[in-house]
């Protein structure tokens, strides 16, 4: 065994190593974003999907150091999982954090892309064709090519809505990094870009049979057996050409009531954000996040209904109080006004906090 202070001289040596290498990764990167503060930036507002941010920090760390395979996209991943779980979300805070701007990303939907006249701004339909002028609205090109400094961002939402055709454009963005769009003889690069795709395969069959009376035996048979089915999912969907491409695969967690509180935290943190703008503020005891987390979660649309459902809960007693306390003439100069939400028999009551 080794004795303790070679162990310690060993672990200096590695962290020595790995000073410089951040070091030349910092000099040399042509990128702007640090992986880590990206993934910081992901934590602090995504609950419960750490496996995920985890997948992605690595995935930054090797676009940062220069290292993703050339000509193709700098990373396509597949995020899977059910509705409401962060999928977009997680984009959405990537742009944010790569960019400055939550919408700095393309976002094209799959659903409305099935609608043929549209599928032709993606195959590349000959100009004259229908829908070869859509392009220009379907497909944001600065958003997918980025900058010298940063990465464009683009996401195919719900992608098994996509035709065989659809399909098979994407497999060549996934190859060769080129898209030809329809107005013809132009090719739009997705070499500087990264490539996510969403889609909830599985999602429902999963939800179907752990309601059924196998739950027990789900619940037992543990996250493998959860993954299997994803897989199994994807596997009868996609060909197996189509899934070899995809760098990574990755299965969000469903929202359960261990993660719930903490989501109706954040989501008071993004009220007050708002609020501030009247200068007023909100303060909400821990029984009223207890309440809204036990009377708002539905697994079945995840955090979404649990956001409306804190919206719902909350804004209408703020919005009684602040008329009641008179407190809607705020002067905006000056500090912001307190109100606190607590629970009174079962209700959530909002009051103007007298200082
Ligand atoms: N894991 C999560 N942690 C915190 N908030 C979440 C999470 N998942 C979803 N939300 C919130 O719920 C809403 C819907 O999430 P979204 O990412 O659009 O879901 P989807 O997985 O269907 O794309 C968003 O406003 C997001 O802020
Ligand atoms: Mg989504």
């Amino acid at each position: 065994m080794p004795f303790i202070n070679e162990v310690l001289a060993h672990n200096q040596k590695q962290n020595e190593i790995s000073q410089e290498v951040k070091q030349a990764v910092k000099v040399r990167s042509r990128y702007a974003f640090e992986p880590e503060s990206v993934a910081q930036k992901l934590q602090s507002h995504i609950v419960g999907q750490d496996h995920v941010i985890d997948s992605l920090r690595q995935q930054l760390t090797v676009i940062k150091a220069g290292l993703a395979e050339p000509r193709r996209p700098l990373l396509v991943m597949l995020m899977l999982g059910d509705t409401g779980v962060g999928k977009t979300e997680t984009v959405r805070l990537l742009a944010e954090a790569i960019h400055g701007d939550a919408s700095a990303f393309c976002r094209i939907d799959m659903n409305t892309l099935s609608q043929s006249h549209y599928s032709a701004a993606i195959t590349g339909a000959p100009p004259g064709y229908v829908g070869s002028k859509e392009n220009t609205t379907l497909i944001d090109e600065e958003a997918i090519l980025g900058s010298a400094s940063r990465p464009g961002i683009v996401l195919f939402d719900e992608v098994e809505k996509a035709s065989q055709e659809v399909a098979r454009s994407l497999m060549n963005v996934f190859d060769n990094g080129h898209l030809r769009l329809a107005s013809g003889t132009r090719e739009l690069s997705f070499t500087n870009c990264l490539v996510f795709m969403t889609s909830n395969l599985g999602a429902e069959t999963w939800q179907q049979r752990q309601n059924s009376g196998w739950k027990n035996w789900f619940a037992k048979a543990g996250p493998s057996r959860r993954a299997g089915h994803f897989e199994t999912a994807l596997r009868n969907h996609f060909d197996p050409e189509f899934l070899n491409r995809i760098d990574r695969i990755e299965l969000f967690k469903s929202i359960s009531t261990t993660h719930v509180a903490r989501i109706v935290e954040l989501e008071v943190v993004r009220i007050n954000q708002q609020l501030m703008k009247k200068k007023i503020q909100l303060r909400v005891n821990d029984d009223v996040i207890k309440h809204i987390a036990e009377q708002g979660f539905d697994v079945k649309y995840g955090a979404r209904a649990l956001r409306r459902s804190v919206r719902d809960r909350l804004l209408v007693p703020l919005s009684a109080a602040m008329l009641e306390s008179g407190a809607l003439t705020v002067d905006l100069t000056g500090e912001p006004q307190w109100f606190v939400a607590r629970l009174v028999s079962g209700q959530v009551h909002c009051e103007w906090q007298r200082v």
